[in-house]
């Protein structure tokens, strides 16, 4: 694998506004459209002699099987998420065990909370690709790490107490503010990018301040490239502050990350890359015709965790989190929750999200939304430590653009817009919990040309753990 070289400037290249592929056109739909599950003797009964295609979705883990409770209709009087009372933090589940943890990560109690605003930006951080950071920068980074590590454990910018932040709200420490009976959980649902934009944005600004560098910016984990697939030597050097032993030793460089990983190797590592960028193409653009579909189901006070994953948090996004971490049923680091943030890769690999999330925007043109204009969204907030220790609440509607946030990513190519795979839906998960998914369908009956079908055969096959997964129910929403 090799990389390019990139010599150390500080030269900040704007964030690509790359033009998206030309709109489909949708036309207005009037047929019907049958759903059926699991009936695999359907494709021989004589009564159903209508023209079907077997649409294979194929679904790996499923974070649990579909909750057919829609969260978009739930509470009545919906109120966004408001930060949690930190000083109730109580000790968190691990999600992979569904057993208490036996890890305190509740973070440092402080009496005064400031509403954060975001400062004028006069110097533009930079976030390079890992794989073509230069060997400057990563001293510079491995420094910044390294006296992050020698902060006190009892200082919330400390190395310990910022991998803690992501348990604490992750792993159900605290209860939602105005429903004490409901835990808050920050993933699965339309909060997985905002928070972890905040929590990124101070990770790097508390790093940039230990080494007085105003424009430091962390390194993303370039893992939708070709040439960024594989863990970035950086993090793989032993004796590195930013490496971690605890890994799966498999897939140290040069093994090639998948990003259909769910917990067996690719059977044909060959097709690897490719199926790699046909999973971005479908996460990306195919699979998210709605904004749900890309963010993640609507998630309020009231609303219990997990309500629905977004295309990348539950498919690249987990399948990164499974490939990096150990191969046993608790994953540690980056494969369980309550620990993942105790890798430093985690923050390169979160980078490269929050990056997607950016070009998501760039490739969402026209009258299309970007994000969804809903209080319920924009008004929730939290709290994080920032660069002085100080505790500071901080809302989703300031998080919608990065470069209003001082930060701007190295523009690298983007070959998966090129990969408009044939006819196929990927998906795939580990942890088991109810939870529902959403699967876009409408360009996948584009290309196969069954629009106009009266009814079509569609089976949900999982891809993993079919044993342990439970469809509850299923609906079709046509998205005009
Ligand atoms: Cu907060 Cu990648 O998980």
């Amino acid at each position: 694998m090799s990389s390019i070289p990139l010599s150390c400037s500080t030269t900040i290249a704007a964030v690509s506004q790359f033009s998206s592929r030309p709109n489909n056109h949708h036309k207005t739909r009037t047929h019907k459209f049958e759903v059926r599950c699991n009936s695999k003797n359907d494709e021989t009964t004589p009564q159903n002699k209508i023209d079907r295609r077997n649409l294979l979705l194929s679904i790996g883990g499923l974070y649990g099987a579909a909750n057919l409770v829609s969260a978009y209709h739930s509470p009545s009087l919906a109120s966004p998420i408001s930060a949690p009372d930190i000083s109730k933090c109580t000790r968190g589940t691990n999600l992979n065990t569904q057993q208490p943890l036996d890890v305190n990560c509740c973070p440092p109690v402080s009496e005064k909370i400031i509403n954060y605003k975001l400062p004028p930006v006069k110097t533009m951080r930079f976030r390079p690709a890992a794989h073509l950071a230069c060997k400057e920068y990563i001293t510079k980074y491995e420094k910044a790490v390294e006296l992050m590590k020698a902060l006190p454990d009892d200082d919330p910018r400390s190395f310990k107490q910022q991998a803690n932040v992501h348990c604490a709200y992750c792993n159900l420490t605290y209860e939602q503010t105005g429903d004490s009976d409901t835990k808050l959980q920050v993933h699965n649902s339309w909060l997985f990018y905002p928070w972890h934009r905040w929590y990124l944005y101070f990770y790097e600004r508390i790093l940039g301040k230990l080494i007085n560098d105003p424009t430091f910016g962390l390194p993303f984990w370039n893992w939708d490239n070709p040439e960024g697939m594989f863990m970035p030597d950086m993090f793989a050097r032993k004796g590195s502050p930013l490496y971690n032993p605890l890994r799966n030793p498999n897939h140290l460089p040069p093994a090639i990350t998948d990003l259909r990983y769910f917990g067996q190797e690719a059977a044909d590592q060959s097709k690897v890359i490719q199926n790699n960028l046909v999973e971005m193409y479908g996460s990306m653009v195919r699979n998210v015709s709605k904004l749900e579909d890309f963010y993640g189901a609507r998630y309020v006070t009231g609303t219990k965790p997990d309500p629905g994953a977004g295309s990348v948090e539950r498919g690249p996004h987990t399948a990164m989190h499974v490939w990096t971490g150990q191969a046993t049923p608790t994953g540690e680091d980056m494969g369980n929750f309550y620990s993942a943030a105790r890798d430093s890769i985690f923050f390169s690999h979160h980078a490269n999200v929050d990056r997607l999330w950016s070009l998501f925007s760039g490739l969402r043109s026209g009258s299309k939304p970007k994000d969804f204009p809903d209080s319920d969204w924009l008004d929730s907030n939290f709290l994080f430590y920032d660069e002085n220790a100080q505790l500071v609440r901080v809302r989703v509607a300031d998080t919608l653009e990065n470069e209003k946030m001082g930060y701007t990513f190295q523009k690298v190519d983007l070959p998966w817009l090129k990969s408009r795979p044939t006819a196929r839906v990927p998906h795939k998960n580990s942890t088991k919990v109810k939870s529902k998914i959403r699967l876009g369908l409408t360009e996948l009956l584009e290309d196969l040309d069954v629009e106009d079908d009266d009814q079509i055969l569609v089976s949900l096959v999982p891809k993993a753990g079919g044993e342990d997964i439970t469809i509850g129910g299923i609906k079709i929403i046509y998205a005009a």
